[in-house]
């Protein structure tokens, strides 16, 4: 503890390993009011690399028009050279144009993201729920063609701010038509952070009953009611092992006004250190680097973890 580590003390029912999917330069900057340059967004990319973290969702292809913040893709991809490409380095796709400005940027990996509700399907993405997976297929069939990696989101997993709880088996009829197009990966998203751990085991549950294991699911949890670490552990002693979060604690969705920031990193990386987890990532050095953002945004990190090492109140 005086060193900054917790106390280790290994947790039986935890993987041994868990692979975290870095998600702030784009979860996290998507919902800054204020426009990071793209020299400091690739600076934020080569530090998380350089803490430890192996897989970072870089930026996201998507129209100006809908998320000026990352308007700079191109440019931040460009900045980065080879650190941004690979396997490891998924960039957001919604549709043909967005893949093809990222295979022009010479990307490895892409997500693709759809919506267990029909009103943020129309909010997000201008689409029905079935017109977007529609606009999905084409995306997945090219980018597996060209031998891409992709993940696909569902959103709203557990609660939608306009439709209230959402129903288990729409999420999973969802999550389903995704992976069915071919996807490698789903991740689960609670993107108003309002689900517990008994949905969590439920949903992960109904989703094995219909074939897609805890071997291909991925948790993306928004802290909004602080239960996005809670879940994760439920989520990974029930044998998923990837896990989303972001440096920080940034996050949010633009589209989703009570989406509030991921699951920080930090405080991630903190409970797996204890419990005896093997993530790669070198706290300290991750603590850092959102000291470094937070500077450049101009306001502290919400991450717990990153206050407490900092002795900031
Ligand atoms: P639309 O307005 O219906 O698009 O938006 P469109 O197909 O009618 O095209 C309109 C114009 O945009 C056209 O230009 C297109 O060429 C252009 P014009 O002919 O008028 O000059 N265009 C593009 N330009 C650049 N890149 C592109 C692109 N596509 C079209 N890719 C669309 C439909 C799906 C594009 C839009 O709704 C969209 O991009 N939505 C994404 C919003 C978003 O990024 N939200 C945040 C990410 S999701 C999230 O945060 C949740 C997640 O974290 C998980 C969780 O927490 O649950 C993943
Ligand atoms: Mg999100």
């Amino acid at each position: 503890m005086d060193n900054g580590l917790p106390q280790r003390e290994p947790d039986a029912e935890l993987p041994d390993r868990v692979t975290i999917y870095e998600v702030g330069p784009r979860d996290g900057l998507q919902n800054e009011k204020s426009v990071v340059p793209a020299a400091v967004k690739a600076e934020f990319v080569r530090r998380l690399a350089a803490a430890g973290l192996e897989t970072i969702e870089t930026t996201s292809f998507v129209p100006p028009t809908w998320v000026p913040q990352l308007a700079d893709a191109s440019e931040v991809l460009a900045e980065l050279g080879q650190v941004g490409l690979g396997r490891r380095r998924p960039v957001l796709v919604p549709n043909e144009r967005g893949l093809d400005r990222a295979l022009e940027a010479g990307v490895g990996a892409v997500a693709i993201f759809g919506s267990a509700t029909e009103t943020f399907a129309r909010k997000n993405l201008n689409r029905t729920v079935a017109e977007s997976i529609e606009m999905f297929a084409p995306v997945v069939t090219r980018a597996r063609d060209a031998g891409v990696w992709v993940r696909a989101y569902v959103s709203m997993c557990f609660g939608d701010p306009w439709e209230g709880p959402v129903p288990v088996e729409q999420v999973v009829d969802v999550g389903t038509r995704l992976m069915d197009l071919g996807a490698d990966q789903l991740s689960l998203g609670d993107t108003i952070g309002v689900g517990t751990t008994g949905q969590v085991r439920r949903l992960l549950d109904a989703f094995s009953a219909r074939g897609v294991g805890p071997e291909r699911i991925a948790v993306h949890f928004h802290d909004t009611y602080g239960q996005a670490l809670a879940n994760t552990l439920t989520a990974l002693r029930h044998g998923v092992t990837v896990v989303d979060a972001s440096t920080g604690g940034l996050g949010g969705c633009p589209y989703a006004k009570s989406a509030t920031g991921n699951l920080a990193t930090e405080d991630l990386v903190w409970a797996l250190d204890g419990a005896g987890v093997t993530t790669g990532v070198d706290l300290a050095q991750l603590v850092k680097t959102s000291v470094w953002m937070a500077e450049h945004l101009g306001r502290p990190s919400p991450s717990r973890v990153v206050r407490a090492l900092t002795g900031g109140d």
